[in-house]
């Protein structure tokens, strides 16, 4: 029976096992996005998984919308990076980062008090928490014009290239969850008449090719892309994920990308999930995520669901989360109350299971 504990190659990458830490941001970055030895700590702990895939690391500075959340552009971020990079690979680990745009998401507060920039000017539901603390809603983005495209997609290349430069294996590209590229994709965003908006291959544009500008600076073997077909975060939604997805998911087929990551929980409104789809109309490696399990997680790689599954809740708790699932050993329950609390408690002292024993 295949499993979770088959070898498997991704890119350039031999992976011992097919257990991937999901992206999980931890806001343990400080003001200026800057990983510590903290957050290096904290990976190396979980180098055990077949692959690490960082928390969301903001592009540039327009895009840094997240209290305390890391990002690649400026000299002390990538070196921050640098120490995050070789902590995990020191213990034998691999670990790709995870890239953002967060797009309509971004507090004018963080922005210089400049509106956020999104494909159409569709007011996310909700609110951030402000770099000090306070809940605000969201405001009304404006539309971004083609120049701020392309000068987006070169910065999602600098960030790339800075990602390896620190000596990360690769990048995902963040498509899911409502953040800049995901809101190009769906349609209740997406209102543009322009070559950016209007059918599905317009919609996927701005994600074709800031791919290709990726994988012309690290090379396609380097690069993951991450969707998310039904979740609405923030209000997101698509009038028929059914067609859009895997219509995606052919698009990518022309890059030998290292890996295409679905995030699909049940989705809601009793719908069908889109993931099946994606698997057909996808070749290359696909890693599924949302709210596997050990045996749920066996039972998808066996079936050809899956090559890989990525787990996230089950990441903050178990940093031996590997160790446990081969000892069919008891898994601890993440706090949600210091999901993105500053320091060590509820990060890097959840304790292994190895040192207890
Ligand atoms: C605290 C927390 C932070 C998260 N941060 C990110 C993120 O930075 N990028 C992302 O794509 N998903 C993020 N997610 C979603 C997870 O990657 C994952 O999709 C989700 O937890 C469902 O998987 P699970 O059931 O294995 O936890 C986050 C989830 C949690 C709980």
């Amino acid at each position: 029976m295949a499993n979770l504990f088959d070898p498997i190659r991704i890119g350039g990458l031999n992976l011992p096992n097919r257990i991937i830490m999901a992206p999980l941001t931890r806001g343990r970055t400080g003001a200026a996005g800057i990983p510590g030895p903290l957050v290096a700590e904290y990976y190396a702990q979980r180098a055990d998984a077949g692959l690490l895939i960082s928390e969301a690391t903001a592009i540039n500075a327009r895009g840094r919308g997240w209290r305390n959340a890391p990002g690649i552009y400026t000299a002390d971020q990538i070196a921050g990076w640098r120490g995050v990079a070789e902590a995990v690979h020191a213990r034998g680990g691999r670990m790709f980062m995870q890239i953002w745009h967060m797009g309509r998401t971004v507090l004018p507060e963080y922005a210089k008090g400049e509106r956020p920039i999104a494909p159409s000017e569709v007011k996310a539901e909700g609110g951030m928490l402000n770099q000090e603390g306070a809940r605000r809603p969201f405001v009304t983005p404006r539309a971004i014009t083609i120049p701020e495209i392309k000068a987006t997609i070169a910065d999602f290349a600098r960030a790339a290239q800075r990602a390896v430069e620190a000596g990360l294996d690769g990048v995902e590209i963040h498509a899911a969850n409502n953040f800049l590229v995901d809101s190009f994709l769906r349609d209740g965003t997406n209102r543009r008449r322009d070559d950016y908006g209007g059918s599905i291959e317009n919609r996927a544009r701005f994600l074709i090719e800031t791919v290709e500008a990726v994988s012309r600076a690290i090379g396609a073997d380097r690069v993951g892309v991450r969707l998310s077909p039904t979740n609405s975060y923030f209000g997101i939604s698509d009038s028929q994920p059914h067609i859009t997805f895997p219509s995606v998911a052919l698009l990518l087929n022309r890059f030998d990308l290292a890996y295409l990551h679905v995030l699909e929980s049940e989705p809601e409104g009793g719908i069908a999930r889109v993931a099946p789809l994606i698997r057909a109309a996808y070749q290359g490696t696909l890693l599924q995520n949302g709210g596997y399990e050990f045996e749920s997680g066996n039972k998808a790689i066996d079936a050809g669901a899956a090559d890989a599954i990525a787990f996230g809740t089950l990441f903050i708790a178990n940093p031996d989360l590997v160790t446990r699932f081969k000892h069919h050993l008891p898994l601890a329950a993440p706090d949600p109350e210091t999901f993105y609390t500053p320091g060590a408690a509820g990060y890097s002292d959840y304790p292994l299971v190895t040192a207890a024993a």
